[in-house]
Order: structure tokens, then C-alpha cells, then sequence
């Protein structure tokens, strides 16, 4: 079986481009792919925390992926902190990257300015530890959003640099991965506002729809969301981002085809449209806010999970760093 790995920061709440762009496609790859899903709780202190919710944000995370369908029978699920290789194997990039590449990262750039003097050695270095996170499980696929997309070539580059500097010809020391990025739910937008992505981290929360929602909440924020006075709805029209958005997340919350949402929705106005998508958004996510609440209320059950997915995790890493350590020149230690 090929494998494909993937993760999510364990800051705040899931919302539907977390949901859209990775985890369902994550879930639809389980009877193909021998699959790696972890919760990145390292990335999560690359900005300021609060440690009294760190754990439990690492659950909550747990629990969405569980409830949105990934499965632990078939899937390996585990902490990233749990797994010391990834803090290692960082350590080893660190040394071996270019200072430049990390500074010309889009993700740097834009939260670096956010941040102004606080930024932290950890942001600038958060891709290189994502590189990390990948090349030791040696996945064939990585399946993420498109913003992650620079990020994963990042990767590739860091694996070529080390293969050629310590690998032999005909044996290299890492596997160089492909990002896997679907052609629709990659970059779900803001609904505030359809050229900027939906994000965690914008202050409105107008601007997202989370997976715990609840209706009227789901309902307010449709009903504020951004739209435009032209008749008529249509994907792919530059002019109208938004629309095109709608549209998208409509099609993929119902999962009914392209074509057939175009006709559906061609002459309807927004009147008409919104309170379909609302009815849409609530069906299709409150399966998950049942199974998630189930889940949180088991604790027992995630702890069992991750621990089993911990030690397969670990095992698999393990062995990558040794191999990398081997490489390097390290002596064996005793
Ligand atoms: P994070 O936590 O920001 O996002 C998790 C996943 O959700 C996708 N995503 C989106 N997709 C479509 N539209 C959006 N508006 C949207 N917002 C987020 C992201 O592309 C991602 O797939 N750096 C990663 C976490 C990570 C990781 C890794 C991922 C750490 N190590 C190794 C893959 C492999 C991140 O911050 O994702």
C-alpha cells in the first residue's frame, strides 16, 4: 500500500476548510492508503499559548478527526509530541537548511507581520519541522490545502539537499513525497471576504464557520456573509469570489456534482440560495457535533487510540532517524 501523511495545528476549532480542504479527504483515502494523521502540537507553541488548554485542544482535535470519519482501525493517529523523533529530526534540517528559504515562506511572512517583535524562532522554523513531520513516516502522498503547498516543496527541497549531501547515488537517504492537493475544497475562502482564505486566526468570527457550529449560529453567519448584487449564481466568474465560493461549499456539503449545482443554482438570487446552503451546512455537519460530543465524553476511548497510534508512530520514526543519523556520521549510541 502507498502511505500519505498528514496533520493539523491543535489551536482553537476546526472549521469547514480545515474540514473541506483535508481531514474529508483524508477520510475518503483510508481503504487506499496506509495513512498517518497526527495532531501538531509542537506547531501549536509557535505562537503564544495558553497551557492550561494545550492538552486539552490536542483531544478536541483528536475527537474532530475521529468524528469526521477517520477511522483507527485503518488509520495510525497520534501525538506529534509523543513522538520525540520529530523534535530530532528537526534539530538535523535545522543544520542542513539555508537560513534564506525559511525567511522567503509566505506563512512566515504574513504572520511575522502580525506579530511584529514577538515572532519567534519557532515560526520561522515551523516549516522545517513540518518537514520533519513528513519525511520521517517516508509518505508517498501528503494530502493538505493549497496553502500548505509551498510548505510541502520546502520539504522535497530539504530531503534532495540531504540525499545529495550524505546519501549514496543509488540509495537515498530520505523518500521525497508529493503534496496531494484536490482541485475543489483546497482553498476554502472567508465569508467575509472571498479572496482571503478561511482561517483560524482571522479576528472575525463572522469570517469562519466552524465544525461545532450550531444551527443558528450556522444561520447568522450565512445570512451576514458577504455576497453581490448580480442576478444569478455561477463558479468561476473572477469577478465574483464570493459567489464562486458559495457555490463551492454548497456543492461539497451536499455532495452533489458541479454541473448539477450550476443548473440548480443559475437562476436563483441569494434570497433563495442562502437559507439552501444554511439547511445544507447544518445537515451535513450535525452527524459529526454527535459523534464528536460522544467522543469527548470517552476519554478513555482517545487516550486509548492515541497511545496505540504513539507506539506504531514511533517505531516507524525511529527507524527513519537512525537512518538519518547513520548518514550523518553520528556514533551508534551505546
Ligand atoms: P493547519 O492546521 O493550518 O491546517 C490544516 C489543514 O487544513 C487546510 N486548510 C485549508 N484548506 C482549504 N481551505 C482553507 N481555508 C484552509 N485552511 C486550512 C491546510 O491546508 C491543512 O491541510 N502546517 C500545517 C500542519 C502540519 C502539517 C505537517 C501538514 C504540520 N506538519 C505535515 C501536513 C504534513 C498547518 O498549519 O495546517
Amino acid at each position: 500500500k502507498k502511505r500519505i501523511l498528514s496533520g493539523i495545528q491543535t489551536t482553537g476549532n476546526l472549521h469547514l476548510g480545515n474540514y473541506l480542504g483535508a481531514i474529508r479527504n483524508w477520510e475518503g483515502m483510508q481503504d487506499e492508503y496506509d495513512c498517518f494523521l497526527f495532531l501538531a502540537d509542537l506547531h501549536a507553541i509557535t505562537v503564544p499559548h495558553d497551557p492550561k488548554l494545550l492538552a486539552e485542544n490536542t483531544y478536541k482535535v483528536a475527537a474532530a478527526y475521529l468524528a469526521c470519519g477517520i477511522d483507527p482501525e485503518r488509520s495510525t493517529v497520534f501525538v506529534q509530541s509523543h513522538v520525540s523523533a520529530h523534535s530530532e529530526l528537526a534539530w538535523i534540517f535545522n543544520c542542513i537548511t539555508p537560513l534564506n528559504w525559511l525567511e522567503r515562506m509566505i506563512q512566515f511572512k504574513e504572520k511575522a507581520v502580525k506579530q511584529g517583535e514577538n515572532v519567534s524562532v519557532g515560526l520561522l522554523d515551523y516549516p522545517v519541522l513540518q518537514s520533519a513531520d513528513i519525511l520521517l513516516y517516508e509518505p508517498d502522498l501528503v494530502p493538505v490545502g493549497e496553502d500548505q503547498k509551498q510548505h510541502i516543496e520546502l520539504t522535497r527541497d530539504i530531503a534532495v539537499r540531504l540525499n545529495h549531501q550524505f546519501g549514496k547515488k543509488k540509495q537515498p537517504v530520505l523518500k521525497v513525497p508529493d503534496a496531494l492537493i484536490r482541485a475543489d475544497g483546497a482553498r476554502v475562502m472567508s465569508l467575509t471576504d472571498g479572496t482571503k482564505k478561511m482561517s483560524k486566526s482571522d479576528p472575525s468570527e463572522l469570517s469562519r464557520i466552524e465544525i461545532g457550529d450550531t444551527p443558528d449560529l450556522i444561520k447568522k453567519k450565512i445570512k451576514k456573509c458577504k455576497t453581490d448584487p448580480m442576478r444569478g449564481l455561477e463558479f468561476g466568474n473572477p469577478e465574483r469570489p464570493e459567489c464562486n465560493n458559495l457555490l463551492t461549499l454548497y456543492m461539497l456539503l451536499s455532495g452533489k456534482e458541479k454541473d448539477a449545482v450550476a443548473a440548480e443554482c443559475a437562476d436563483m438570487g441569494w434570497g433563495q440560495f442562502k437559507p439552501l446552503l444554511t439547511e445544507t451546512a447544518i445537515a451535513a455537519l450535525q452527524p459529526i457535533q454527535e459523534k464528536y460530543q460522544a467522543l469527548m465524553d470517552d476519554r478513555g476511548y482517545l487516550e486509548s487510540v492515541l497511545k496505540k497510534g504513539n507506539e506504531k508512530a514511533t517505531t516507524i520514526a525511529d527507524q527513519t532517524l537512525t537512518k538519518v543519523k547513520d548518514a550523518l556520521g553520528y556514533a551508534r549510541p551505546l
